[in-house]
């Protein structure tokens, strides 16, 4: 069972060493930190492993304002998210380019969470097993299977930030249909709270969870923690 907090555009390097004065994670769950670049290194002063929240293709090259995952290697960085629905909306990034991220960072000895999940237009519309088709075919075609190093995160767009979770029934469902294409530990984000973790990591095929607002606080991301050791003993 992996917990990731991801932290998005929040914590520069002194709330990060606060929150980890903190913050003390249970043991029985694996538990990482995605900050933000300019926290990455206050990050790793912790006992936590931290992940980046976005890795390039290239090694090194002209390439402003990206990071490669040589470069988060060398800094002690453990992995990195991939195509998170933010990248993805305001940043241009699509299957394509978020797989060819996946691949190279695989390649490069990172671990990767990669994000797919549906809008809410798509599910309305009927169309979130094609777009999860699409966005799970894209990584799994440019690593050419299960890589050790990849986890996906199924995070329905609608759900991110807005309060709003996946029904645990829906969460199963999606979660059993990305394994149907792509067999990886699959972790659940979407406004993942303290009093609604053990409920969607009970369920089957929830391998985790990709937590945000949640995890920016020291006592209720280790709240989540706890409740994924509750599920699993
Ligand atoms: P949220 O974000 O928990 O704040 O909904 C999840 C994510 O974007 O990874």
């Amino acid at each position: 069972m992996l917990i990731a907090g991801n932290w998005k555009m929040f914590h520069g390097p002194d709330a990060t060493r606060e929150f980890l004065s903190a913050f003390e994670p249970p043991d029985g769950v694996d538990v990482v930190l995605c900050p933000p670049y300019v926290s990455l290194a206050a990050a790793l002063e912790g006992p936590i492993p931290v992940y980046a929240q976005n890795v390039h293709w290239a090694h090194e090259g002209a390439y402003t304002g990206e990071i490669s995952a040589e470069m988060l290697l060398e800094l002690g960085v453990t992995g990195s998210l991939v195509g998170h629905s933010e990248r993805r909306h305001y940043f241009g990034e699509t299957d394509e380019s978020a797989a060819r991220r996946a691949r190279a960072a695989c390649d490069a000895g990172l671990r990767v969470i990669a994000c797919v999940g549906e809008t809410e237009e798509q599910r309305e519309a009927g169309h979130t097993e094609m777009v999860l088709r699409l966005q799970v075919e894209a990584i799994r075609d440019a690593l050419g299977g299960a890589h050790e190093h990849l986890t996906l995160a199924y995070e329905p767009v609608w759900a991110i930030g807005t309060g709003r979770t996946a029904t645990p029934d829906l969460a199963r469902e999606a979660h059993a249909f990305v394994k149907s294409i792509l067999d990886v530990p699959v972790l659940y984000g979407g406004s993942v709270k303290p009093d609604n973790a053990a409920e969607l990591l009970s369920q089957p095929d929830v391998d985790g969870a990709l937590v945000g607002g949640a995890s920016l606080d020291a006592d209720s991301f280790t709240e989540i923690c706890r409740a994924a050791v509750a599920v699993r003993s």
